[in-house]
């Protein structure tokens, strides 16, 4: 047996740990986490945690570096505590999106953030949703890898929508997007899109059938909406009847909210592994926010008692 359960917030997304932790029925840790003024992170943890089964909560988003220096320093500060375990729940894991080489002398940064927690002292990681799945097997510990998509099936199923497709917005996201279908006797279509620079993307072609249906893109990521932007666009043009569009991490960078708003998308469905930017509270009333709290805290509960994660999925 491992010694007792204890859940630690960073402050990346302090009201998601808060619903984990109602969800574990635990209080969250106690821990100090302030700036030396000339911006360096100080962490002290103000409980005992010696041999116990910690999980630390913080999504590496916006500000992507202070939040994961945060989570460095609270691995360290836990692990020289005499910490047994260190669980770091990532729901969002930053710097992903860089995972390969892709053009010379540029790094891989999903790696180089699986070597650096790996370093701090982290144990096994929790995360949801990956960029690309291979990127647990960046790690060299246990990783859980969680989907959202249990949780967009039950909202969309409370729509009632007939004529529904599901929207791969390229070609790599097929996979996951004709999982969601299947579960919602769905039919499937997909993009077929080309990134002409970091910012601007090209649609090449769409897959499958939208015309007359009630469209719902599939993606793991929103962040400066372009994607979106342009597949709004061309679904639209081919005669799409209405698009929502079903999204784990809301990013939502730069004109993101801009592009939704001016937008003829019926609804931004996204979950709380980040939270919503006020300007984004303030002025999208097209966004919905869905929690995925009861799917990570059930994923804590059974790594914490040896069950089986992954048949949360089944
Ligand atoms: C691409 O492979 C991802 O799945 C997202 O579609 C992309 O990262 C979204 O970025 P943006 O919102 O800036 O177009």
């Amino acid at each position: 047996m491992r010694g007792p359960l204890k859940v630690f917030s960073g402050t990346a997304n302090p009201e998601l740990s808060k619903k984990i932790a109602d969800y574990l029925n635990t209080p969250l840790g106690q821990a100090d986490i302030s700036r030396f003024p000339d911006g360096e992170i100080f962490v002290k943890i103000k409980e005992n945690v010696r041999g116990c089964d910690v999980y630390i909560i913080q999504p590496t988003c916006n500000s992507a570096n202070d939040n994961l220096m945060e989570l460095l320093i609270m691995i360290d500060a836990l692990k020289r505590a005499s910490a047994e375990r260190i669980t770091a729940v990532v729901p969002y894991y930053g710097y992903a999106r860089q995972d390969r080489k892709d053009q010379p002398r540029v790094s891989i940064t999903a790696k180089l953030v699986a070597n650096i927690l790996t370093a701090a002292g982290a144990s096994r990681i929790l995360g949801m949703d990956f960029h690309v799945d291979q990127i647990q097997g960046f790690f060299d510990i246990p990783v859980d890898h969680l989907y959202a998509a249990p949780v967009f099936v039950e909202y969309i199923k409370s729509l009632n929508m007939d004529n529904l497709t599901i929207v791969s917005p390229d070609t790599g996201g097929i996979k996951s997007a004709r999982g969601v279908a299947k579960q919602l006797n769905a039919s499937l279509a997909a993009i077929d899109k080309r990134r002409v620079t970091g910012k601007d993307i090209e649609v090449l072609n769409i897959m499958g059938e939208v015309k007359g249906r009630n469209l719902i893109i599939v993606d793991d990521i929103v962040s400066t909406a372009g994607s979106l932007a342009e597949a709004i666009k061309a679904l639209k043009e081919n005669g799409a009847l209405s698009i929502s569009a079903a999204i784990t991490h809301p990013v939502l960078a730069g004109p993101a909210i801009a592009r939704i708003e001016s937008s003829p998308i019926d609804e931004l469905i996204v979950t709380d592994t980040i939270p919503l930017s006020e300007e984004a509270k303030k002025s999208s009333s097209k966004i919905k926010v869905l929690s995925v709290s009861n799917l990570l805290g059930e994923a804590i509960k059974r790594i914490k008692n040896n069950e089986s994660v992954s048949s949360l999925f089944e």
